[in-house]
C-alpha cells in the first residue's frame, strides 16, 4: 500500500524579473491566464488530483497570493446584495476549505531546492506533490498530477513528469534519461540539471510536476550549491534516485512556460480559444490581426 498524496507544495517566492514592470507590485503568479491567476490554474490541477492541503512557499511582496486563497468577506457581501449569484458561486467553488492552505517564507532566493526544503515542517513525514506554478500543464483529460498519482499508486516511490523539448532547449531545463522513452511510465536512468549544450542524455525535460518521498528533505538539508550557484532540487533527486525507485511519467498534453513572455501569451490564447464564451470571438479577432 502506498501512502496517499494529500499535500502539495507550490514555490511562489520567485521575483518575476522577466515580467517587469508588471511584477513590480504584483506577484508573477497572480498574472492572469484569461481571467484566472496563473497560480489558480495550478491549484485547480492539484485539486482535480485529490490534493487536500496547499503549501505555498512565498517571499516578500507575495501577500496578495494569501488573500487570493482566502474568503473576501466584503466582496461576497456586495455580490450577494447585487444578486450576482453566478459570481458568488464561482468564488465559493474556488475557495480552499478552511485550514487547507499554509504559507511559509523562503527568506532568501537560494534556489528551488531551498524553496522545497522550506516546506519540510509543514509537509512532515509523508510523500507529497510539488507543482511549479510557472509551468502550465494543459490537458483535455484528468490532468498531469492526477496521471502521476495514478502511476504512484501502482509503483510507489518518486515520480517526475517529463515531456520532450527541442534539442536546442535542453540546456534550459532538468533533463532525464529513461529506460523506455516511449512508455507512459518508465524508470529513470539519470538526471542532470541544465546540461551544457550538446551533452543532454535525452530531450526529455523535467516539466515541473513531482511526487517525492519525504526522504528528499534530509538530502536537501545539505544545502549544496549546484548549477547556476543555486541549491538545486535536481541534485538531491539524483542522490535520492540512488536510494529509492524513481520514475518518469510522460505528459502528452500541452505545456506552457508562463514564466516566459511567449509561453504566457501563448497560454492566454490557447486557454481562451478553448472557452465557449470567448473562443469563437477570439478566433475571429486573431484572424483579423493576422491579416494586418
Ligand atoms: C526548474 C528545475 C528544472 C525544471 C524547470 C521546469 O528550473 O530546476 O529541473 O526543468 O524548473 O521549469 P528553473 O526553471 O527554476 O530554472
Amino acid at each position: 500500500m502506498t501512502k496517499r498524496i494529500r499535500k502539495a507544495v507550490l514555490p511562489v517566492a520567485g521575483l518575476g524579473t522577466r515580467f517587469l514592470p508588471a511584477t513590480k507590485a504584483v506577484p508573477k503568479e497572480m498574472l492572469t491566464i484569461v481571467d484566472r491567476p496563473v497560480v489558480q490554474h495550478v491549484v485547480d490541477e492539484a485539486r482535480a488530483a485529490g490534493i487536500e492541503h496547499f503549501i505555498f512557499v512565498t517571499g516578500r511582496n507575495k501577500a496578495v497570493i494569501e488573500d487570493h486563497f482566502d474568503m473576501a468577506y466584503e466582496l461576497d457581501d456586495t455580490l450577494a446584495k447585487r444578486n450576482k449569484v453566478k459570481e458568488l458561486e464561482a468564488l465559493k467553488h474556488d475557495l480552499p476549505a478552511a485550514g487547507a492552505t499554509s504559507f511559509t517564507r523562503q527568506q532568501a532566493p537560494l534556489g528551488l531546492g531551498h524553496a522545497v526544503w522550506c516546506a519540510r515542517e509543514i509537509v512532515g513525514d509523508e510523500p507529497f506533490a510539488l507543482l511549479l506554478p510557472d509551468m502550465l500543464h494543459y490537458s483535455q483529460g484528468k490532468g498531469c498530477l492526477a496521471e502521476m498519482i495514478e502511476a504512484y499508486d501502482r509503483h510507489g516511490g518518486n515520480h517526475i513528469a517529463v515531456a520532450p523539448v527541442p534539442d536546442d532547449q535542453t540546456h534550459q531545463y532538468g533533463i532525464v534519461g529513461v529506460e523506455d522513452a516511449k512508455a507512459k511510465v518508465s524508470k529513470i536512468t539519470g538526471m542532470v540539471e541544465k546540461p551544457p549544450k550538446g551533452t543532454a542524455p535525452s530531450n526529455l525535460h523535467i516539466s515541473g510536476r513531482y511526487i517525492l518521498q519525504p526522504t528528499i528533505f534530509n538530502l536537501l538539508a545539505n544545502q549544496e550549491k549546484g548549477a547556476g550557484g543555486e541549491i538545486q532540487l535536481t541534485d538531491s533527486m539524483i542522490a535520492l534516485s540512488h536510494q529509492e525507485p524513481f520514475f518518469a511519467v510522460r505528459f502528452d498534453g500541452e505545456i506552457y512556460d508562463a514564466g516566459s513572455k511567449i509561453g504566457f501569451l501563448a497560454a492566454n490564447v490557447a486557454y481562451a480559444l478553448d472557452r465557449s464564451d470567448l473562443g469563437p470571438q477570439l478566433r475571429a479577432e486573431i484572424e483579423k490581426l493576422l491579416d494586418r
